[in-house]
């Protein structure tokens, strides 16, 4: 492991301009399940497009937020942990210029990460379906608790919905934005995703290398300069000590 974090520290030197690309698998060392671990994995048991997709929140919005919501609020209490302390740090040091995530949990800007791009959004805020009118996440959170499923808008009495990218959404106007921070970036550090989901799997062609910290193979190991399947507690950890920060 070393050896690996060595030779990721010496092409983030040569490097002109570095970014991170993480998933889910980032935050399951803070408690947060991934959604393809091998027999922990949320789409393991469940079909995400029956789950996690615009039509299932239409169709039966109440069985919508039911399953998501105490995930969602999981999300939101969870505490962010080593890899993205390391990766918060790295940017202050200028050894990365930012963070792009597929990630809605907010644990790299928790951590202090400036230049995050959340690519499938965030949960902190969300909208009403019927006249768009904008609320905190906690507004659907507090009518959840009180047993209003799904929550509604208090305008138009619309249903409200979260500013997550579901499937069959659109991307995010920060999916575009990090587009353009990709442009003449030299280094990708690949960091908990499976990249089995488009169009974010499409990313790493546009780096001229690639480093892929991630527990499993995933199907762009063969291009990355440096692969290590490993936890990315420890290989953060390693690579700290050796960026001396
Ligand atoms: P999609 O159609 O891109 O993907 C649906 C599923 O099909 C994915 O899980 C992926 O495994 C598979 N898939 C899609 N294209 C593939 C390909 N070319 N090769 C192999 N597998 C492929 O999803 P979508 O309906 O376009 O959703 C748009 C975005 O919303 C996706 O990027 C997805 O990651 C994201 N999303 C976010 C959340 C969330 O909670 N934030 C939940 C679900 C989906
Ligand atoms: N350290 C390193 N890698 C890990 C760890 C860990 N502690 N835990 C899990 N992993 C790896 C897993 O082996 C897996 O390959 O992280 C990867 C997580 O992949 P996915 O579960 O597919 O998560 P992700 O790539 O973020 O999924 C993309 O799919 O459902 C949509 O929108 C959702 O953003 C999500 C998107």
């Amino acid at each position: 492991l070393r050896e690996i974090a060595l030779k990721t520290a010496d092409l983030i030197k040569r490097s002109g301009k570095t970014l991170a690309l993480t998933g889910a698998g980032i935050s399951t060392e803070s408690g947060i399940p991934d959604y393809r671990s091998k027999g922990t994995g949320l789409w393991e048991k469940y079909d995400p497009m029956s789950k996690a997709s615009l039509s299932a929140l239409i169709s039966d919005p109440v069985e919508f937020y039911n399953f998501n919501l105490p995930r969602w609020i999981k999300y939101a209490n969870a505490e962010p942990n080593t890899a993205h302390r390391v990766l918060a740090k790295m940017e202050e040091k200028n050894f990365i210029r930012g963070v792009i995530t597929q990630n809605i949990d907010g644990l790299h800007i928790k951590a202090g990460s400036r230049n995050v791009w959340e690519v499938h959004g965030h949960l902190r805020t969300c909208r009403c379906m019927g006249c768009n009118h904008k609320y905190d996440f906690s507004e659907a959170v507090r009518q959840f608790e009180d047993g209003i499923v799904p929550p509604k808008c208090k305008t138009c009495g619309g249903i409200l919905r979260p500013d997550v990218v579901l499937f069959e959404d659109p991307m995010s106007s920060d999916y575009y934005r990090a587009l353009e921070a990709l442009e003449g970036c030299e280094l990708l550090i690949v960091v908990g995703s499976s990249l089995q989901v488009y169009p974010v799997a499409d990313m790493p062609y546009l780096a001229r290398q690639m480093v892929i910290i991630n527990k499993e193979p995933t199907t762009f190991d063969s291009r990355a300069a440096v692969t290590a399947h490993c936890k990315a507690g420890e290989f953060f950890e390693e690579l700290a000590s050796i960026l001396k920060i």
